[in-house]
């Protein structure tokens, strides 16, 4: 068995890797390609360099674990480790120099997330957790363990969402769901990535956070996180969630049954 220490330790080095380049690039104009017909889902030079560069820094030690990453075709090695990797989550946010974007690394073993990682460059956190051992937040200052919020009702809660690439096709049924919530909330957010989105319902920043259609490289990591810092992570109808799954719903765990009594209103219309 590979020693925990040595796994976290390359996740750490890769994610810090990928975040210097978005770091130092952020502010620059760089050429952007599109990378579908709706010109919506942007993609930069620097999601390559950092999904190449993740790999690299992985591989040298792992060359026998598999990859599924946004930005590269997966490999089948059949290995028991498998990296998930959004190098670069926020691209449109990056792209228009808008501060929030970070870099996603999740590690399945056998099937299971066991490590995940979350570094934002930008404010220089990074935010990760192991399977039953807990989530935490690294920064100059120091290291802190990650609970979420308290808040008990969605009368009083902040909370975060997201509009999937298809938005056009299917305005009218995302509008839907965030009319139902801007009724019932202090406030709501769209911050522009999913990955740090779950990051911050770990660390209480807001207490729930809602989208459709994420990808595995978009929740693999902070689904770990959100879970491991006391939080409930699960599909629009509660049932448990899967990161090959259309539906992210996360919360402190306070304000999940409350939140899926909207969607099932929602369902009934
Ligand atoms: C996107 C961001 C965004 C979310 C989209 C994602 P990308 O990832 O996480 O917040 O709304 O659904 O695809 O393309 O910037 O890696
Ligand atoms: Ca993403
Ligand atoms: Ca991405």
């Amino acid at each position: 068995m590979i020693p925990r220490t040595t796994l976290r330790s390359t996740l750490f080095l890769a994610l810090r890797r990928a975040g210097a380049i978005i770091r130092k690039n952020i502010d620059r104009s760089n050429k952007v390609l599109f990378k579908n017909k709706s010109r919506i889902n942007l993609i930069t030079w620097v999601d390559s360099a950092c999904d190449r560069l993740i790999r690299d820094t992985i591989r040298r030690r792992f060359p026998d674990h598999d990859f599924l990453t946004e930005e590269s075709v997966p490999t089948h090695n059949r290995a028991s480790f498998k990296w998930i990797v959004d190098p670069l989550d926020g691209t449109t946010n990056f792209a228009h120099h808008f501060p929030q974007c970070c870099v996603s690394i999740g590690l399945e073993y056998e099937g299971e997330i066991i490590l995940g990682g979350v570094y934002d460059p930008l404010r220089e956190e990074l935010f990760w957790a192991e399977k039953g051992r807990g989530a935490f937040l690294k920064t100059r200052k120091g290291t802190r363990r990650l609970r979420v919020s308290r808040t008990r009702r969605l009368t009083e809660s902040l909370l975060l969402t997201g509009f999937p690439y298809d938005r056009r096709e299917r305005i009218d049924l995302y509008l839907s769901y965030l009319r139902a919530f801007m009724a019932k909330i202090q406030g709501i957010r769209r911050a522009g990535a999913a990955a740090l989105d779950l990051c911050w319902v770990a660390c209480g920043r807001v207490d729930g956070y809602w989208e459709w259609r994420l990808k595995p490289w978009d929740v693999a990591a902070g689904k770990l996180i959100v879970e491991e810092a006391g939080g409930r992570v699960s599909d629009f109808s509660g049932r448990s969630f899967s990161i090959y799954g259309e539906q992210t719903l996360a919360t402190n765990g306070y304000v999940h049954r409350e939140m899926l009594r909207c969607f099932r209103r929602l369902d009934r219309g």
